[in-house]
């Protein structure tokens, strides 16, 4: 089966074609960055205009690459929800479009369940899939939370704890914001942590112990904001230390609720996706401390952790194959259908 997939749930239009083993013939994404940038943010009008822009030449990529045409698809997965409603919108509509001139059922699949898939995805090299249940640690731009998966229904998809307020991705481009990095400041901070020394400041992130699977991120990213506004923006190695003292607690603390988690569930393999996977000492950190701990850690590579839309085929092809279809009245949502148990806010529990 072939399904070809579309993704517009944020600041990237991407189209792919997976097979419904996971293996992907093409992955095409459409970066908006430029477009956001200088506004050092995402501007969701923008964001739907670019859509609107670049599907057709997306979708037309991601063919060619594949070396298919669209009659030879099985079926449309869609992002349908969680993200910015104008941006599903479009992709939605366009996936309907396509459904409806080929007479290909259409499917909609919830962002956050792609990014959870993503270590199925074989590209080229082949590697060993997950086996259920597994924990999997759920790190992007809006969305940070540890679960645990017995099936790809979300009914089966259980959270175990979440952050309390910003994801980590949020922590990471706000602190690069506060540093003068740009947007997105993930990459840009996992660049030049590489050169730095991680106990040089003295940062923590709260609720750092494993009693509770709950984080906060918010609490760090507040003493970094106090300690530019005392002593300046670091430049040169004081920089590289900054950004290497932040991303160590940030990582450490990921990694720790993480391995806390499958233990607890007693479960052996390990899953981490979304964009902040790409992180090069929180992909070394979680690996070692699997290994540590006789767990075994899949780490998808890093074109299948940032968004993209193989990962909402092949979770569409998994739809697709138990017969699961929408209809026309498929809608753009900006909730997803995972369980929340994590409240936001401080406080005791
Ligand atoms: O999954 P994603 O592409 O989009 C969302 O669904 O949010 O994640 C984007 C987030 C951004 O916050 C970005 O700064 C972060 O992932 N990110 C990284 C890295 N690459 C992307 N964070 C840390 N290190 C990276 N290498
Ligand atoms: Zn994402």
């Amino acid at each position: 089966m072939l399904v070809l997939g579309i993704e517009s749930s944020c600041d990237e239009t991407a189209c792919a074609v997976v097979t419904e083993t996971g293996r992907v013939l093409s992955d095409v994404v459409q970066s908006q960055v430029a477009t956001h940038a200088p506004f050092g943010g995402i501007v969701p009008e923008l964001a739907s205009r670019d859509h609107l822009k670049n599907a057709r030449f997306v979708v037309r990529d991601a063919l060619s690459r594949a070396g298919v045409s669209l009659g030879d698809v099985d079926g449309v997965a869609v992002t349908n929800r969680p993200g910015l409603v104008g941006a599903l919108l479009v992709g939605v509509q366009f996936a309907k479009g396509l459904a409806w001139a080929t007479g290909k059922p259409i499917v909609g699949v919830d962002h956050l369940v792609g990014h959870l898939v993503a270590s199925f995805l074989q590209r080229d090299t082949p590697h060993p899939v997950p086996s259920l249940p597994f924990v999997a640690l759920l790190v992007s731009g809006g969305h940070t939370a540890i679960y645990r998966v017995d099936g790809l229904d979300p009914s089966l998809i259980r959270e175990l704890g979440a952050t309390r307020d910003d994801a980590a991705g949020e922590a990471f481009d706000k602190v690069a914001k506060l540093f003068g990095l740009g947007y997105p400041g993930g990459p840009a901070i996992d660049r030049l942590a590489r050169g730095g020394r991680p106990d040089r400041y003295e940062w923590t992130v709260p609720m750092r112990g494993t009693s509770s699977l709950e984080m906060s991120f918010s609490g760090l990213k507040t003493q970094i904001m106090q300690h530019v506004a005392k002593n300046g923006v670091p430049e040169g190695d004081d920089l590289a230390d900054a950004c290497a003292s932040f991303q160590a607690q940030v990582t450490f603390v990921l990694t720790r609720k993480l391995v806390a988690a499958a233990t607890r569930e007693g479960v052996r393999d390990v899953v981490i996706g979304g964009g902040v996977a790409a992180n090069r000492e929180l992909r070394e950190r979680v690996v070692a401390a699997c290994k540590d701990r006789g767990l075994v850690a899949h780490v998808p590579e890093i074109a299948s952790c940032t968004d993209n839309a193989a990962m909402i085929a092949y979770a569409g092809a998994v739809l697709l194959g138990r017969g699961v279809r929408d209809d026309w009245a498929l809608a753009a949502s900006s909730k997803t259908l995972l369980p929340r148990a994590t409240r936001k806010g401080g406080g005791a529990r």
